[in-house]
């Protein structure tokens, strides 16, 4: 009988509060970040309305579980040449499959980060959504694809997600986060340079500078692993050449992306993207511009014609060569895209270089039609940063950390400006004299010229920091040597060191460089694992899923 009155109580009481404990499931994928932040949000704005959420990162979702959810959120990233992240991929690719069970008591909805600069944009996001939709889940809300800029719509869909939920009625006001403190992506600090230097040598092809920034009074916090996004200037006279060219008067204002207003040169040089081009773009512009070439490349909608014609032009060559009508200054910055902060993964710990950031930065320079031009934020940081102060703030990456335990061993693919993390990294390590074993892997072109931080990593291998730097010159000889030339060469070791509990990190370029490199592991683990292709990628898997397999790849 007591039984019976405890059961009868117990559902009294939830009868009485019925959005309470309303389980709701968020996945998140995400490479650097942005989409997890998002997920919480999410989440915290459920959880003030009465659900409980699990936000779980995708790699570490128990796929036999979504049979049985009955509400599901995803918010992921699509990223390099339209991949799903990371920690995303293994999901994707078993729900994709004919694995995947029927949804249809699932309903759900998909929030997208993308590029619009990039094509496939958002291609991960749709997949997702596609696939949950053919498997016969129902859409509470539509997806919503989000540019680089995801605030705006992003709230957009969190708040549409309360409402189609029956929270509506909290949805606004309740769930605002916290207002700005201090300094961050909205509100940059101004960051003095302390040191800015070229750390390739003579004879080199390429400019690398290593730039010292102060924090100094920021009270900004970073981890080595982290990101530091800078504002960049765009060059005073490519505007200059704009603004004579335009057919209106240019002293007026304009409004700013962020809100407010600003004379047009301001704006053109702080905050508007004179650089890029995007299909987009032109469309706009040649609905103002009498141009027949403009005209026919658009209209001819050949993929190929477009890139083509967009590879190594900008504005200037726009304004200059296929001149358009503009009724004002706001009218013309209404074609134009906000300009975006850069992001350079951080090359120095804190424990270090206490209240410093340091950089490694590879600047970008290339001549096309008729013209000098050079990277947005590289060529700025190089050549027009002196006595400025940029803005900068730290972009928190938690997917690319040290082990916690600081006895494990750890083995680091970095070559070119792949190095920088792994600087930090190595200065974490000989900071908090941790036990594990560290392994580097560095290439570049020429090692009289190229060897980036040569000094400091021969130091640290002195000192017993570094336990091993394998080199990989790519043009010191006749073939190509890279460093996953260099891995295959250490196969063995490189197997004992992971069999004994080593995480594999990798930075630096995505398109070729980390797929190469990614290859080698699986080949290493067959060739001295004893595994078949199938195994060894698996075992590569499973890696990934225990967070030893960490890439920050762009
Ligand atoms: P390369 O330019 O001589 O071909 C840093 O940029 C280093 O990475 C350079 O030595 C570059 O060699 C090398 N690199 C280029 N493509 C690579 C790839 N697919 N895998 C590994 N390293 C690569």
């Amino acid at each position: 009988q007591r039984q019976w009155l405890n059961d009868f109580l117990a559902q009294k009481l939830a009868d009485a509060q019925p959005a309470q404990g309303r389980k709701i499931t968020i996945l998140w994928g995400s490479q650097t970040g942005n989409s997890e932040v998002l997920a919480k949000k999410t989440g915290k704005a459920l959880a003030k309305v009465g659900f409980t959420p699990n936000i779980v990162d995708m790699a570490e979702y128990d796929h036999a579980q979504l049979a049985s959810e009955e509400h599901l959120l995803i918010i992921t990233s699509t990223y390099g040449d339209g991949d799903p992240p990371d920690n995303a991929m293994d999901f994707h690719a078993w729900l994709l499959s004919d694995e995947a069970p029927k949804l249809e008591n699932l309903k759900y909805s998909v929030l997208a980060l993308g590029d619009t600069d990039y094509p496939d944009f958002c291609i991960c996001g749709i997949e997702f959504d596609q696939r949950l939709a053919a498997l016969g889940a129902e859409k509470i809300h539509d997806r919503i694809d989000c540019d680089v800029d995801y605030d705006d719509n992003f709230a957009l869909w969190r708040s549409g997600i309360l409402a189609a939920l029956g929270t509506e009625s909290v949805a606004t006001e309740s769930v605002e986060d916290e207002g700005p403190q201090g300094f961050g992506k909205k509100n940059p600090f101004p960051s003095e340079i302390l040191k800015n230097y070229n750390l390739n040598g003579e004879g080199s092809s390429k400019q690398t500078q290593h730039i010292e920034l102060s924090l100094d009074g920021s009270e900004l916090q970073y981890e080595a692993g982290d990101a530091l996004g800078v504002m960049p200037l765009n060059p005073p006279a490519l505007v200059d050449e704009i603004l004579a060219a335009l057919p209106f008067n240019t002293k007026e204002e304009v409004p700013l992306p962020g809100g407010g207003e600003a004379p047009l040169r301001d704006a053109l040089i702080a905050h508007y993207d004179i650089r890029k081009l995007t299909k987009a773009f032109l469309v706009a512009w040649q609905k103002r511009s009498g141009s027949p070439m403009l005209r026919a490349i658009i209209e001819s909608d050949d993929k190929v014609a477009i890139d083509d014609f967009i590879w190594g032009r900008e504005l200037v060559d726009l304004v200059l060569d296929h001149p358009a009508d503009f009724e004002d200054g706001e009218d013309f910055v209404s074609v134009l895209k906000k300009l975006q902060p850069r992001l350079y993964s951080i090359a120095s710990s804190p424990k270090a270089h206490p209240g410093e950031v340091h950089l490694t930065v590879a600047i970008v320079r290339y001549h096309s039609h008729y013209r000098d031009r050079g990277g947005v934020c590289s060529t700025f940081l190089s050549d027009r940063s002196e006595g400025l102060k940029p803005g900068v703030f730290v972009h928190t990456n938690k997917a690319f950390r040290l082990p916690e335990n600081t006895d494990t061993d750890v083995i680091m693919v970095g070559p070119g400006t792949g190095i920088a993390p792994f600087r930090a990294f190595l200065e974490e390590r000989q900071a908090t004299e941790a036990k594990g074993r560290n392994w580097l892997f560095f290439g570049d072109q020429h090692v009289s010229c190229d060897f980036l931080y040569e000094e400091e990593l021969k130091g640290m291998q002195e000192n017993g920091t570094l336990t091993r730097l394998d080199t990989a010159f790519s043009r010191d000889q006749k073939e190509k040597i890279y460093v996953q030339n260099r891995m295959l060469e250490n196969g063995a070791e490189l197997w004992q060191w992971l069999e004994n509990g080593a995480s594999f990190y990798v930075c630096g370029d995505a398109s070729r460089m980390a797929k190469d490199v990614d290859a080698a592991l699986t080949k290493i683990a067959q060739d001295h694992g004893g595994m078949s292709e199938l195994q060894a990628v698996d075992y590569i898997k499973d890696l990934r899923k225990e967070k030893r397999y960490c890439r920050d790849v762009y």
